[in-house]
């Protein structure tokens, strides 16, 4: 008898989105933080049943029963624990594991987290030594990290020969185990990244004498996947449920000092495009995301790019735009804390920032021209799934550009119309994920036959 392995079923616990999984049976009605519904489980004429996605969830005041998504799924499917666990953990897209194969890894994985936390420990004892933390904190200060904040974000420095191997060895780890857990500490400053569960699970090692590379990353390991963390989340979560919006900057340091500057709802995507997966972490605190990247030409680039992943996975991003030679660090430590606020205050909508990357900040002159620009814009909205917000872009893109509404409406209905066309034969008129490259794809080959 095969038994699912504990990390399997954490992780659905972890993972599952409630919402989405109740909402399959159920048709809920945003209340607020909550969405609720008609119970299934005793007869009612008004909606008692709650899903509070915050918690991850369901309670219903009505006939008192309650649970987390497994046990939604259990008593509606009427099914047992292993079954419905592994059910969520397909529809989650989750690989199913078993304890026999398991347990060497869950013992792997147990392992790399006490390194990884031991390390930290035994490098910030380093930062705080007077004479060999002393470049490390020489570094620290010269970005303007208070000790308050250096500690939040457990910072630190390891020169090389400070005994670090020898100290794991004696904390009884193997050769091996050292050299996979990829202590890139050498002589650099280090930003361990933590979990949702405030592990350990990596390390991002920024040199201070120039040496290349700028920053060593952890490698992939069985604690530590680039695709599925964003930095500095585990200590933003609160304040993003809180303020209902989440900062999403580029770096270690732009995130930490957003932070240290009272914007403590940031997370940092750590110089790598937006994942799905990351894009679903983000949904379960918030569907509002501000993103905040570098001014220059890679960095609006990153940030398009992410729009578009954001749109698909149904999340309401906006954009912060930063000066040319920027990035957050730096903008803050030449303008402050208000003047972030400011500009925070005036980010634009996806359809307004790709406008501008189109335009390159210049108005678009006679009719033709605006209608081709608006076209490529509106492209981005393919993939936005809400029509009221679908709506709300529109018109502020037709207020820019100064042209009619109507007119804007017309032409994206004309672009989805083509944009069905080319869909292969078979797949439904609405289907629910469309893949912006695909869509986009479609239209150029749409616009082609056309001409
Ligand atoms: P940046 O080059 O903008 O670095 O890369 P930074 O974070 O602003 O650092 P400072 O201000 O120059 O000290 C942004 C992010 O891209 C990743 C890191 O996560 C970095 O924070 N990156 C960058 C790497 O992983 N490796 C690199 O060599 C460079
Ligand atoms: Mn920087």
């Amino acid at each position: 008898m095969t038994k699912l392995s504990p990390e399997i079923v954490s992780r659905v616990k972890e993972e599952a989105d409630i919402t989405e999984v109740v909402g399959h049976y159920l048709t809920l009605k945003r209340s607020g933080r909550n969405w609720k519904a008609l119970c299934p489980f005793h007869n009612e004429k008004t909606p008692s049943f709650t899903v509070t996605p915050d918690k991850g969830i369901f309670h219903c005041f009505g006939c008192g029963i309650g649970g987390d998504a497994i046990s939604f799924l259990m008593k509606i499917e009427n099914t047992s624990f292993p079954e419905a666990v592994a059910k969520l953990a397909e529809s989650m897209g989750l690989t199913i594991t078993y304890t026999r194969e398991e347990s060497r890894e869950a013992h792997l994985r147990r392992r790399m987290l006490q390194i990884n936390s031991l390390a930290t420990s035994f490098c910030q004892r380093c930062l705080g030594d007077e004479e060999k933390g002393k470049p490390g904190r020489a570094f620290l200060e010269s970005r303007r990290l208070a000790p308050e904040t250096i500690k939040t974000f457990l910072l630190v420095y390891c020169p090389t020969g400070y005994g670090l191997r020898d100290y794991l060895r004696r904390e009884g780890f193997r050769d091996e185990e050292i050299k996979s857990a990829g202590l890139n500490f050498n002589g650099r400053v280090t930003f361990p990244i933590l979990n949702l569960s405030g592990e350990c699970i990596g390390f991002g090692a920024r040199s201070i004498d120039n040496r290349e590379p700028k920053y060593l990353n952890t490698g992939e390991t069985p604690v530590f996947q680039k695709g599925g963390i964003l930095y500095g989340l585990n200590l933003a979560r609160r304040a993003v449920q809180e303020k209902k919006r989440l900062l999403l900057v580029e770096g270690y340091l732009d995130l930490i000092k957003v932070y240290q500057a009272g914007f403590p709802n940031v997370a940092a995507t750590l110089g790598t495009a937006l994942t799905p997966r990351q894009a679903g972490y983000i949904h379960r605190f918030t569907d509002r995301v501000l993103l905040l990247y570098d001014g220059d030409q890679a960095g609006r680039k990153a940030a398009l790019r992410n729009l578009e992943v954001m749109l698909d996975e149904e999340l309401e991003p906006e954009v912060a735009l930063l000066p040319e030679d920027a990035d957050p660090d730096s903008f803050l430590d030449r303008f402050g804390s208000e003047a972030l606020d400011k500009l925070l205050k005036e980010a634009v909508n996806p359809l307004l920032f790709k406008l501008r990357e189109l335009s390159g900040g210049r108005r678009p002159g006679n009719g033709q021209e605006k209608t081709a620009i608006a076209r490529e814009v509106m492209t981005l909205l393919l993939a936005s799934p809400s029509p009221l917000k679908r709506s709300e872009y529109l018109s502020s893109l037709a207020e820019e550009l100064g042209l009619p509404e109507t007119d804007l409406r017309a032409e994206f209905q004309h672009i989805q119309r083509r944009q069905n066309r080319f869909r292969p034969a078979g797949t439904p008129a609405e289907p629910a994920t469309l893949d912006a490259q695909e869509l986009k794809k479609g239209i150029i080959q749409a616009e082609q036959i056309i001409l």
